[in-house]
């Protein structure tokens, strides 16, 4: 389920925080943390005096690289692209070349391992292979000889506007190549194929052209050292990308100026909104570009995978309050729910009541159906059984009280956010990118790296329990609903509990059934269905039926919805599923035969098989 921020909790969460002082040590440092990086969000981008951050962001390029060969510099010899990707991907949360992050091994839940994935590229893939979104590529090449042109700028360059035109081309060329040989969404959906363990000896075997102790070393920096990582479990996702990827490095089939200028393109993209170059943010704004926190999702399934900015509109607030969502989840998700304190256990008991009688009620509607045979029926009805149920908040967060004991799991888990505070009394709008740099590196470390080093946690939240929003985790076979999604429309407690089931229920329900669907449904309990009945499954959540009736959805919903959200359009998800289910015509009186009251011989049944 994805939807928009719900102005009510941000509104909640100013509310709670405003009467937070950051340097007050008597309360929990995430309080203070999230306060400092609040404060200083809003007042950067309300603020109309410029603190332009580029020469720092160029000295950084120049580390790394010698120089930036989009403005006519030489890379320095030596230049380890590995070695640069995987800094930026540890100190900017901007990977590249390649993606990683730890979760349950979903071969054995007892341990956690690192998936290595291809990178997901500023557009869907489609756009850079199929010809009709030409239009399309040659918009990137114009953004980003954009960009390269503001940033010379920003760092008193001059530059060719024909060269640099030359060198977005090549960047753009280059993310064709990469979009070739990723695999495309659909492939995404086969967890069977991305499971390619190795160790660090293996990897450098498998894929000897990309460096893989430099990378590494970089991703590991402050998590844990070569003698422990070097036989933890590395997952391969795509092995035909890491080939790929390999080959080109080893056959040195793409210049090497070519890719570190993609790699500072993605650098200047990710974070030229908060260098102080208000050139920089309007292109940004101006070619929809999605920090790549919020674009790729999180987990072995990208949770709210989505490319299109939405909230621009809605002032710096909300574009505050999504970044510090997304970098620091169980910051605002803290205070969020410590502010609530009048509602917070009744709410989460009637969750779990209601969450306990929709399972019974899907497993019953699953016992009919004909299309699937009675070993899946088992299965299901175990992986029900054993499926984690998170609900509103982790228990680590405590009673919230204001003893010291109740706070410091919180304060540990967040430690890593901790140097913000002083970087704030420093000053919040001048050192805004060096919050930023704090957090985007925290977030890398705690986030995306950390749990590698700790006991598996079937019960982790993925996400912030302040975001409106419910999840399932497929290797971890988990259901989420954090505190913030039991609010209206969704849910009150004072609501009739009909209208609850239709709100907080439905998405309960939806949630569950991702556990079954053709993408999940081999993990923990292996579903024995033949693909044409996992296709039945899925049609309801899954866009493929729409391309059957896109003269009803039309282009847009076709070139964007589609081809960026799991999930079908809003239609098919409501219409589809009740006029599947007979009670529903009876109970609102429909006649047999009309369309949400289909004759028995007439409907595809998915739902009740009767
Ligand atoms: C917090 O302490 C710093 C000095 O460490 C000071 O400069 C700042 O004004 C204080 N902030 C508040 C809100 O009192
Ligand atoms: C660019 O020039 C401006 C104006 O002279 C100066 O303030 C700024 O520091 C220079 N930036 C860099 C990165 O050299
Ligand atoms: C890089 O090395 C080559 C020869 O190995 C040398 O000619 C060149 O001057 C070096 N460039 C730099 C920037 O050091
Ligand atoms: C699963 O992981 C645990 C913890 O690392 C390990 O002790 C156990 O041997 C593993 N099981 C298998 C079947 O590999
Ligand atoms: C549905 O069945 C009813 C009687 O059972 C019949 O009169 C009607 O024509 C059927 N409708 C369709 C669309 O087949």
């Amino acid at each position: 389920m994805v939807c928009l921020v719900n102005f009510i909790i941000l509104i909640l969460l100013i509310l709670a925080l405003k009467n937070v002082d950051v340097n007050d040590t008597t309360i929990s440092a995430t309080e203070r943390i999230t306060k400092a990086a609040w404060d200083a969000c809003s007042k950067y981008y309300n603020s109309a005096a410029g603190f332009d951050r580029s020469g720092d962001v160029y000295s950084k390029i120049k580390d790394l690289f010698g120089d930036a060969p989009f403005l006519g510099g030489e890379l320095k010899n030596g230049t380890n692209l590995f070695n640069a990707a995987g800094a930026i991907e540890q100190n900017n949360a901007v990977p590249n070349l390649m993606f990683s992050w730890a979760t349950v091994d979903y071969k054995n839940v007892s341990q956690n391992a690192l998936y290595i994935s291809q990178p997901t590229l500023p557009m869907p893939l489609d756009f850079y292979i199929k010809p009709q979104f030409y239009d399309q590529l040659k918009k990137r090449v114009a953004g980003i000889a954009e960009m390269m042109t503001a940033f010379a700028q920003a760092v008193n360059k001059t530059v060719d506007p024909g060269d640099i035109t030359k060198a977005a081309t090549g960047v753009v060329d280059f993310e064709v190549q990469i979009a070739m040989a990723s695999w495309s969404d659909d492939l995404l959906r086969n967890y069977i194929q991305q499971y390619n363990p190795y160790n660090l000896d293996g990897l450098n075997s498998a894929y000897g052209g990309i460096d893989w102790n430099q990378y590494l070393a970089q991703l590991f920096n402050g998590v844990a050292d070569k003698n422990a990582y070097q036989n933890y479990n590395f997952v391969i996702s795509q092995p035909p990308y890491f080939s790929w990827l390999s080959s080109i490095i080893t056959g040195n089939l793409v210049d090497p100026n070519v890719i570190a200028n993609y790699i500072i393109v993605n650098l200047l993209f990710d974070d030229g909104d908060f260098i102080g170059s208000s050139e920089m943010s309007r292109i940004i704004r101006e070619y929809d570009y999605v920090p790549h926190v919020l674009r790729a999702g999180r987990g072995s399934r990208r949770v709210g995978r989505r490319y299109n900015r939405m909230l621009d509109n809605d002032g710096p607030e909300v574009f505050c309050f999504d970044i510090i969502m997304a970098y620091m989840p169980y910051g605002p998700g803290y205070v969020y729910v410590k502010s609530r304190e009048d509602a917070r256990n009744t709410v989460s008991t009637n969750v779990q009541q209601q969450t306990d009688l929709i399972i019974e009620s899907f497993l019953e509607m699953q016992s009919t159906l004909t299309w699937m045979d009675d070993q899946s029926k088992q299965a299901a009805i175990t992986k029900s059984q054993n499926l984690v149920k998170n609900y509103g908040w982790p228990s680590w967060f405590g009673s919230f009280t204001s003893d010291p004991a109740d706070f410091k799991a919180v304060d540990d888990y967040n430690k890593e956010y901790a140097a913000i505070i002083q970087v704030y009394n420093k000053g919040p709008i001048q050192h805004f990118y060096d919050i930023m740099l704090f957090m985007k590196r925290a977030f890398e470390v705690q986030e995306a790296m950390k749990l590698l080093t700790m006991p598996a946690d079937r019960s982790f939240f993925l996400l912030s329990p302040a975001l409106v929003n419910a999840w399932y985790q497929p290797e971890r076979n988990s259901i989420t609903f954090p505190y913030a999604a039991w609010n209206p429309p969704y849910y009150s407690y004072d609501y009739p509990q009909a209208y609850n089931y239709a709100g907080q229920g439905g998405t309960g329900g939806h949630e569950l059934t991702h556990g079954y669907d053709d993408e999940i449904s081999f993990y923990r309990e292996n579903l024995v269905i033949n693909s044409f009945k996992a296709y039945n499954l899925v049609q309801m959540e899954h866009y493929w039926i729409v391309i059957r009736r896109s003269n009803v959805v039309g282009w847009m919903i076709r070139q964007t919805t589609m081809l960026t959200n799991p999930h079908a359009p809003a239609s098919c998800r409501t219409n589809q599923v009740m006029q599947d289910i007979p009670a529903f015509g009876q109970d609102f009186n429909c006649r047999r035969g009309d369309a949400m009251f289909p004759n028995g011989s007439d409907r595809c049944k998915v739902w009740v098989g009767y």
